[in-house]
């Protein structure tokens, strides 16, 4: 099983500064050619988070056209920048979203169990979980435990050392960790919101961020709590699930490269 996961496209609309600066449109197009046509072609896709970057009826529609366009399932979670009501309102053929209360679901059918949670608080950048969708999430986790699991959420459950984005993490990561810490088929969490590709330990097992397909931010550690963006390369990450290996997470550039040689004869 291969998982595409891709992040933070922040969607917006043409005549917008923000758009005018990093094409966030035109580069979830490239990264929907890339998926459909890549050696590498994923058996579904995730989106996770910050779809759009204002929270716009327009920008959705622009986002349901591009989403289209990938040839294979896509699933959509919340970030920060998002609106869940409009999310919940405007993708009605995304049936596996809750009609009313957290965007929270499973998705089935595949050698891994996959649970998405919705991180988003309205108006706010940080993340947060609470009782009641930790306690969804404990269950969900022990209702099946022969399958390894994957849970996906926007914001990491952990520090990263970049402050400033640290300053928008998800508030309950310790209650989060606790209920991970209860279950040991957990095999990856998976998170946006960073805009790098970062891991940490995290409750007993191993969490990772996603770069964006629009824009990464500036890799500043420690005591410099600025905030900076770059155009380091949109990136998106693949998660290649077999029974002998479990998951393991590779790193794909959304632009095409030159491929310097292909050896395909006996070794
Ligand atoms: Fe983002
Ligand atoms: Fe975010």
């Amino acid at each position: 099983m291969l998982i595409a996961q891709l992040s933070d496209c922040h969607i917006a609309v043409p005549e917008d500064e923000f758009a005018k600066l990093y094409h966030p449109t035109a580069k979830l197009r490239d990264a929907a050619r890339h998926v459909n046509t890549s050696a590498n072609r994923p058996d579904i896709v995730f989106l996770t988070g910050d779809l759009v970057n204002t929270a716009l009826r327009e920008e959705y529609d622009i986002l349901r056209e591009v989403i289209r366009e990938f040839e294979m399932p896509v699933y959509l979670l919340p970030g920060n920048h998002d609106d869940c009501g409009l999310l919940r309102e405007m993708f009605p053929e995304h049936d596996y979203l809750p009609k009313e209360g957290k965007l929270n679901f499973t998705v089935e059918g595949w050698p891994l169990k996959l649970i998405c949670l919705d991180t988003n608080i309205h108006g706010k950048p940080q993340g947060h979980l609470g009782p009641e969708q930790l306690g969804w999430l404990d269950q969900e986790l022990k209702a099946e435990t022969a399958r390894p699991v994957v849970i996906l959420l926007h914001h990491p459950p952990f520090k990263t050392g970049l402050t400033s984005m640290d300053e928008m993490g998800l508030l309950d990561m310790a209650d989060f960790a606790e209920v991970v810490s209860r279950h040991d088929h957990i095999e990856r969490i998976l998170c946006g919101h960073l805009h790098r590709a970062i891991q940490a330990r995290v409750g007993g097992t191993v969490a990772q961020t996603c770069p964006s397909t629009s824009h990464q931010v500036r890799l500043l550690l420690g005591e410099n709590n600025a905030l900076g963006t770059t155009f380091e390369p949109p990136e998106y990450l693949l998660h290649y699930w077999t029974e002998e290996s479990g998951l393991v997470t590779h790193s794909d550039y959304v632009k095409d490269y030159d491929v310097a040689w292909t050896f395909d004869g006996e070794m």
